[in-house]
């Protein structure tokens, strides 16, 4: 056995053996390993490949995408930013929009809307937004109607846009009061129930609310000039 095993070893010992001495003679076996070994190395199948796929890629996307003209005709549920079409000349060009109006346009008034709905615990007593807000009326339920706030939001306080402060009614209620309705009345907490996107989702919402008016003219120039007495 030990025998055998050793004559086997021997074998292949030999065998190198005599191919070296074989290549020295001819060169044969150097030559042929780099010639297999250059084949190999020769053409790269891959980047061939990817030269031509990357030719039959169009190199330029589309850039000039044409814009659906933003008429009444489609309802666009996320057209806050679009001025409305009212009769008021309103500037085209609007100046840079503040950090709020940009936050609130890229908010999901869907989400929103839910969230005006939710009822919270920790909400003064327990109360959800809509709890005390028509959000399809101007009338008042305990707090004034929300239809078209943002008309009247964007008058209430100089200098402060729709959305800032609508923003500000929320997260700091007591800043500024509507009239004809006590001071602290509506819940006071809001941002700490809460946080600040969950508040511009419910921003975005409130502006989405616009529709014909329900209430009487606020101011009833009409009635004392009717009174013709001959
Ligand atoms: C308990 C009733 C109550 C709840 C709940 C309540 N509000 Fe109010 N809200 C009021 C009252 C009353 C006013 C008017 C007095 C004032 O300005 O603080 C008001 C004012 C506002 C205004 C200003 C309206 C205007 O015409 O200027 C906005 C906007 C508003 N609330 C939004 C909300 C939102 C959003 C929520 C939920 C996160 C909410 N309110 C929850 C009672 C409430």
């Amino acid at each position: 056995m030990i025998q055998r095993q050793l004559h086997a070893r021997r074998m292949p010992k030999a065998l190198v053996g005599l191919c070296a001495v074989l290549s020295i003679l001819t060169a044969g076996c150097g030559t042929m390993q780099s010639t297999v070994l250059h084949k190999a190395t020769d053409a790269p199948p891959m980047e061939a490949e990817a030269t031509q796929i990357e030719a039959a890629m169009p190199t330029e996307a589309p850039t000039e995408t044409p814009m659906p003209p933003t008429d009444t005709s489609t309802p666009e549920p996320t057209a806050t930013a679009t001025p409305p079409p009212t009769a008021t000349l309103a500037p085209t060009e609007t100046p840079v929009l503040s950090p709020i109006d940009r936050m609130v346009a890229a908010r999901d008034p869907e989400k929103g809307k839910v969230l005006f709905e939710t009822f919270q615990e920790q909400a003064g007593s327990g109360y959800s937004c809509s709890n005390c807000h028509l959000p399809d009326s101007e009338k008042t339920n305990i707090g004034p109607g929300l239809l078209n706030i943002k008309q009247r939001a964007a008058t209430r306080i100089e200098g402060l846009t729709a959305a800032e402060y609508i923003y500000e009614s929320i997260t700091n209620s007591m800043a500024y009061t509507v009239e004809g309705f006590e001071v602290d009345l509506m819940p006071q907490n809001w941002a700490e129930i809460y946080n600040d996107l969950e508040i511009f989702d419910i921003v975005a919402y409130l502006l989405t609310l616009e529709g014909e008016s329900d209430i009487d003219d606020p101011e009833p120039v009409a009635e004392g000039a009717a009174s013709d007495s001959d």
